[in-house]
């Protein structure tokens, strides 16, 4: 496997790309890795790196027998070749084609041999696989992936890119009508001269009441609209400014512009500011109840506002400082009241929280994007929508059709009870009430386009009928293209439609930094954000997903290299080379596959609880329902998505059963994963491979997977570990994550092979960690995921046989070998760290060190915490928290002690007379703390001559190895710097490398995060 290469590959395919954006699909693997472990299956292990990578696709057939007859090293002739191909964009040519046949009819006994992905997902799998002409089964449980899949692969390799203009036809009908219908809930401002305003977006503040002076509070963690770099370099940075209005019981506000200044204020000139329009509106609450104030002025900025001060003219406004929620916690500002969290909590359950409209966002002709305060007009439009949504009338109409979506957010889910907490019990009552109107209109028209399109297909299809007469076979063939013509239509405006939730709904985020709206799905959560934009739903939010969308079905066609072949019947073009059938099913459950009728499984399981893709999905799903149910009545049956046969681990579906929740959802995953692995086992052949992608930094769900799959008889017989994540995308930078994905390749295994003691195969399993340590780093492989990726070698040794007992005839568990792997690597990572003699280093400083070295975050599973410990030895985990208050833990994570925690709970002391070094983590710390709490070097220096730390190497040791280890960004790391720059007793003894320190932006508050 060519890792760095495939590395850098994975690393091009962190932008965009248009498999990727036809839907959000959570953890989808990139298309370069994907193809690389299709064919990594497929062709035979004698092929040479040379010609592996240029059947990937890297270098064109000169380039490789260049690379294969020059005399130069590899890397020179590499240098000379600087392949700058994008595999993702770039479908393998006929010859790669061809190439990849003859090997495989060699291996397998056939040119396309039979691919299988049951856990199927966004398709990045069967997508590589269909680009090499295989012939691919592709599947996946959850509804919304399947459809996804089925617009990305099976209708671009049926129709080829003639559909687009069909596509494209009916996106801009729908965007038509939409228009048309909308427009009276959408009211733009007259124009006074000029080009006339288009409004693009509404930016919103949930609300809730003072219990103080009963004012309606507007929420919101600050107030910028935008502070994009080249509004910052035109000096026109925007916010609005809330303006306190105690007589009216409201927040007015006042829109600010200027150049940037101190931090993060505005710098602006008073008279260039824009005032309120004579009456404010103010929002309504969920139940429609409109709140609205009488006419008046926001009153002069130096009365409002004591923090607002003069200097040249210019006043001073921070956007960050009038922020009205902070951790869940409202204040008001007409009378300072702190408003709790459960006040707002209990508001939102009685009667919904309200929103507020605080700002518009618009265009003049081709100019940039304006603000402005909202006017009457606005406000308007939106009470004309929402007396529209409660009129009975057209509620009923709706909800007979199931175009609403009533559906509840399961009480038994992730997100589902945080969203109880704000009163938000069902789908729908995560937009507002313009939001919903625009999406149930979309529906509507989408339902009545696929009427249409029905009835153009049926007039088509007629006419060739009579033409082909009696030939029964060529009249089936056209009832299935039209029928398949009529589905990937509809499959693609509901796939506009998708991404108008993703941008249309409380959940939504306006980026001020690039003033546009990011989708709801941008993370793994579902999250209710405090202040949110609504799009036009006349025009832009329908015009603008459906450019992106509807597009990347030309280019998609492009990137699966599709060649068109005439079918026999007149203008009706195949694409017949290459061959995918996607379908809905469970992975235990495969009936439409055969006994040993697959010849390389490549897959990509769920991991544990990594992701709750049914849960997320149905943010999708209820939408998906109500556009695409007719046509897919078998898909779409279901309210919601399936998530009693989904394969994950999620302690919410076990509450309440009288054991712990997560021992049950672990048991619950490990069942699942023994029955999809038992299928596989069933559908594949005898000789076949299975290739399995799993990347999860819990060595539970490690022990799990490769317990199932030796359970359902597989043996692993080779891994390999690759980047596969972009670092700036890990969803939690404080916490350690994994980026890499093992990929762990399996067969059948030996039917007759024999049990086997674990004690002869405890040093195999050692040796065989130690000897691949060295090849995991030169590929990038590093910290927590160096651990990981020894996983594969040691169940390379433990899998073979089967079962494995222990001394007492006990069968051990694929954990055990782990626990191994994991002892080998910290033998070999420590040693390469003090790059000397490891004795003397007592067992607690090592794990410190480990630790750091390992997950790079101070904040990490405890059970990881444990597993480290466990494999240096010499002391009590529980002791660490406990005796040694090296961490805390809490709910499964625990958090490394600072210096100064430590010191506060008594571990050590700063006298030293009375400080003694049991371990050299506390000489570390008591030096750091001391340095923190004084600034003095003096002090420290005084400290390690009476201690006799100036002269202990091991000592000096630590120190420099701490300063490897230990991220830049976190304090220890500076105050070791300052220590090291300041004291050259120190300098002289311990040898560091300065780097340099990354800046990093505040993050946005959500209601979740508080
Ligand atoms: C790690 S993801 C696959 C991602 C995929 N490789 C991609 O690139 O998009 C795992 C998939 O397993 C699916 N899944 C969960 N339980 C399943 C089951 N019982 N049968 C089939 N698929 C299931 C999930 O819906 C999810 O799409």
């Amino acid at each position: 496997m060519p890792i760095k290469l495939l590395n850098q590959q994975v690393y091009y395919e962190n932008g965009g790309n248009p498999f990727k954006g036809l839907h959000r699909w959570f953890s989808r693997k990139p298309l370069s890795f994907s193809r690389a472990s299709v064919l990594a299956s497929l062709l035979p292990g004698s092929i040479s790196l040379e010609e592996f990578e240029y059947l990937l696709g890297i270098y064109s057939e000169g380039e490789l027998e260049f690379l294969q007859k020059s005399g130069l090293s590899k890397e020179e002739k590499e240098k000379k070749i600087k392949s700058a191909v994008k595999l993702y964009k770039t479908p393998p040519g006929s010859k790669r084609i061809q190439k990849v046949h003859d090997y495989c009819e060699e291996t397998w006994g056939t040119r396309t041999p039979v691919v299988l992905d049951a856990f199927a997902g966004g398709g990045s799998i069967p997508f590589e696989a269909a680009r090499y002409g295989l012939r691919v089964y592709g599947s996946d449980l959850n509804p919304v992936a399947v459809v996804t899949m089925k617009a990305a692969m099976e209708y671009p390799l049926r129709f080829g890119p003639d559909l687009q203009v069909d596509i494209d036809k009916w996106v801009k009908w729908v965007g038509d009508e939409a228009k048309q219908r909308l427009a009276e809930f959408f009211p733009s401002n007259p124009s006074q001269g000029g080009e006339p305003e288009k409004v693009q977006n509404y930016l919103w503040a949930h609300t809730v009441q003072c219990l103080s002076c009963n004012s309606t509070v507007p929420l919101s963690p600050n107030w910028w609209l935008d502070r994009s770099p080249g509004a910052g370099k035109k000096g026109q940075w925007c916010a609005v400014k809330p303006i306190p209005n105690l007589e009216e019981k409201r927040v007015d506000f006042e829109l600010i512009r200027g150049k940037k200044g101190k931090g993060t204020t505005i710098l602006y000139h008073p008279d260039e500011q824009f005032l309120n329009p004579s009456e404010q509106v103010l929002g309504a609450d969920d139940d429609k109840n409109v709140v609205r104030s009488s006419p008046s002025l926001g009153g002069s900025i130096s009365e409002q506002d004591a923090r607002t001060t003069a200097k040249n003219d210019l006043l001073e406004f921070d956007p960050n400082d009038y922020s009205t929620i902070s951790r869940g916690v409202g204040k008001c500002p007409n009378c300072g009241n702190v408003i709790e969290d459960d006040v707002i909590k209990s508001q939102g359950q009685a009667e919904g929280l309200g929103h507020q409209l605080y700002a518009v966002a618009y265009k003049k002709g081709k100019g940039s994007l304006e603000f402005r305060i909202p006017t009457e007009l606005d406000w308007e439009g939106f009470l004309n929508a929402n007396d529209f949504i409660a009129d009975s009338k057209n509620r009923n109409r709706w909800e007979a059709s199931s175009f609403l979506p009533i559906q509840e957010i399961p009480s038994n889910t992730h997100r589902g009870p945080d969203m109880y907490l704000y009163g938000i019990y069902h789908w729908h009552q995560v937009f507002n009430p313009r939001q919903l109107l625009t999406l149930v209109t979309y529906v509507e028209i989408i339902n009545e386009a696929k009427a249409k399109i029905q009835e153009e297909c049926e007039t088509e299809k007629a006419e060739k009928i009579a033409s082909v007469q009696d030939d029964f076979e060529k009249v089936a063939e056209l009832e299935d293209y039209y029928r398949a013509k009529v589905e990937s239509i509809s499959i693609y405006l509901g796939l506009v439609m998708d991404r108008c939730v993703d941008k249309n709904s409380r959940l939504t985020i306006w980026d001020t930094s690039a003033i546009k709206v990011n989708r709801a799905s941008t993370t793994h959560s579902l999250n209710l954000m405090w202040n949110y934009p609504e799009s036009s739903g006349d025009w832009r939010l329908w015009l603008w997903c459906a450019a992106t969308v509807s597009d990347d079905y030309t280019k998609l066609c492009g990137y699966l290299g599709i060649e068109i072949n005439l079918s026999n019947i007149q203008d009706i073009e195949t694409h017949a080379e290459k061959t995918i059938q996607i379908d809905a099913a469970s992975a235990d459950s495969l009936y439409h596959i055969s006994d040993n009728s697959v010849d390389a499984i490549i897959t990509d399981p769920p991991y544990y609880d990594a992701v709750r893709y049914g849960e997320l999905s149905d943010f999708f799903y209820v939408w998906m329902k109500a556009n695409l149910q007719d046509i897919f009545p078998n898909i779409f049956i279901n309210e919601l998505t399936d998530k009693d046969r989904e394969a994950i681990s999620n302690p919410g579906r076990f509450r309440n059963m009288g054991a712990s929740p997560e021992d049950l959802a672990n048991q619950d995953y490990e069942a699942k994963m023994v029955l999809a692995f038992g299928e596989y086992y069933r559908v594949l052949r005898d000789d076949g491979v299975m290739t399995v992608q799993f990347n999860h930094k819990e060595s539970g769900a490690w022990d799990t997977l490769a317990k199932s799959l030796i359970d359902a008889g597989f043996e692993i017989t080779a891994s390999w570990a690759v980047s596969t994540e972009n670092p700036q995308n890990l969803h939690q930078a404080k916490k350690n994550s994994v980026s890499s994905t093992v990929l762990l390749v399996c067969r059948k295994r030996d039917p007759n092979a024999q049990q086997a003691w674990w004690d002869d195969l405890r040093p195999e399993v050692a040796n065989l960690v130690e000897s691949r340590a060295p090849e995991f780093e030169a590929n990038d492989i590093t910290g927590i995921d160096l651990y990981l990726s020894a996983f594969g070698p040691a169940l390379n040794v433990f899998s073979k046989q089967y079962p494995i007992l222990d001394s007492s005839g006990q069968e051990v568990r694929p954990e055990e070998a782990f626990a191994e792997a994991r002892k080998a690597i910290a033998n070999y990572r420590f040693r390469n760290l003090v790059q000397t003699e490891t004795a003397g280093f007592d067992p607690l400083t090592q794990w410190y060190l480990l630790a750091w070295d390992a997950f790079k975050a101070r904040e990490f599973p405890f059970d990881e915490a444990r597993q480290l410990a466990l494999a240096i030895g010499g002391f009590n985990v529980s002791d660490l928290a406990k005796t040694h208050k090296l961490l805390n833990s809490a709910s499964g994570t625990c958090k490394l002690l600072t210096p100064q925690q430590r010191l506060k709970k008594r571990a050590f002391s700063l006298n030293d007379q009375e400080f003694t070094c049991h371990h050299l983590v506390d000489g570390l710390h008591a030096i750091l703390a001391l340095y923190q709490e004084e600034e003095n070097l003096q002090l420290v220096r005084r400290f390690l001559k009476n201690t006799g730390l100036v002269s202990n190497d091991l000592f000096m040791k630590t120190l420099e190895v701490a300063f490897k280890v230990i991220p830049e960004t976190v304090s220890e790391h500076q105050v070791l710097l300052n220590l090291w720059l300041g004291m050259d007793e120190i300098k002289a003894k311990v040898v560091v490398e300065q780097l340099e320190i990354p800046f990093q932006e505040e993050a946005q508050l959500n209601l979740f995060d508080s």
